[in-house]
């Protein structure tokens, strides 16, 4: 009987040349892709709200330009097609929001948006993907969470230089900003988990990246609940 039955635990890798894998890969390697160069996008933007900062800035935009190409390579690799178009529309309200916040000259919310939220969503996810990677991808991908640090850190220095004039803006932003990245990781549940990615696991990830964070920045313990309070209501 045990021998009949194939040993389908959590722990064991995935197939990765199966096409339902592969149909969930041309979606989540999308998402990767058009994140990495949203970020890209999004650190040259905010080097125009503070242009002594501005070259900084642009070394973190092509760390970002470097990764999208690994990533790019990693669903070449795996002979997959990525769905941008899928994809530009997943980052839509979160891409609205920063834009918003960039027009009105909203530093805090630009780099909560994508300093602290995106940052803390992308180490979470290449976190616990990196535990079911092919070969090929864990290598990409554990050599850019370690920068994906770097810049999430950035973002913290400058709240916690500023905190005294920003803290009533980076609790409203994160009131309207983090509901979204709830629902972004409620409509990529599905394609991770064929990819062999807890949903459960990538919350918590989440959580404590962000929650680090708000501690980093400087926030106290009541001010951090209300804050991730705003996932959940
Ligand atoms: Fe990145
Ligand atoms: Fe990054």
């Amino acid at each position: 009987m045990l021998l009949d039955s194939p040993d389908s635990s959590f722990s064991e890798l995935p197939d990765f040349t199966a096409e339902s894998y592969k149909d969930a890969y041309s979606r989540i390697n999308a998402i990767v892709i058009e994140g990495e160069k949203e970020a890209y996008n999004n650190y040259i933007s905010i080097g125009t709200l503070i242009p002594e900062e501005a070259q900084a800035l642009e070394k973190l935009g092509k760390m970002e330009l470097k990764h999208m190409k690994g990533f790019t390579a990693c669903g070449k690799n795996l002979g997959v097609t990525p769905d941008m178009a899928f994809a530009e529309k997943f980052f839509a309200p979160l891409r609205e929001n920063f834009d918003k916040g960039l027009d009105q000259g909203d530093l805090t919310s630009c780099l909560l948006i994508q300093a602290i939220l995106i940052e803390a969503f992308a180490i979470s996810a290449y976190h616990v993907y990196i535990g079911v990677a092919d070969p090929f991808a864990k290598k990409i991908t554990e050599g850019v969470v370690q920068d994906e640090y770097l810049h999430l850190n950035y973002g913290q220095e400058w709240l916690k230089a500023n905190l005294d004039k920003c803290k009533e803006e980076l609790i409203q932003s994160n009131k309207i900003n983090l509901p979204i990245i709830r629902s972004m990781l409620e409509q990529v549940e599905g394609d991770a988990s064929v990819l062999k990615m807890d949903k459960e696991e990538l919350m918590e990830e989440f959580m404590i990246a962000y929650q680090d964070s708000l501690t980093e920045i400087g926030l106290d313990n009541r001010e951090i609940a209300r804050m991730a309070l705003a996932a959940v209501i």
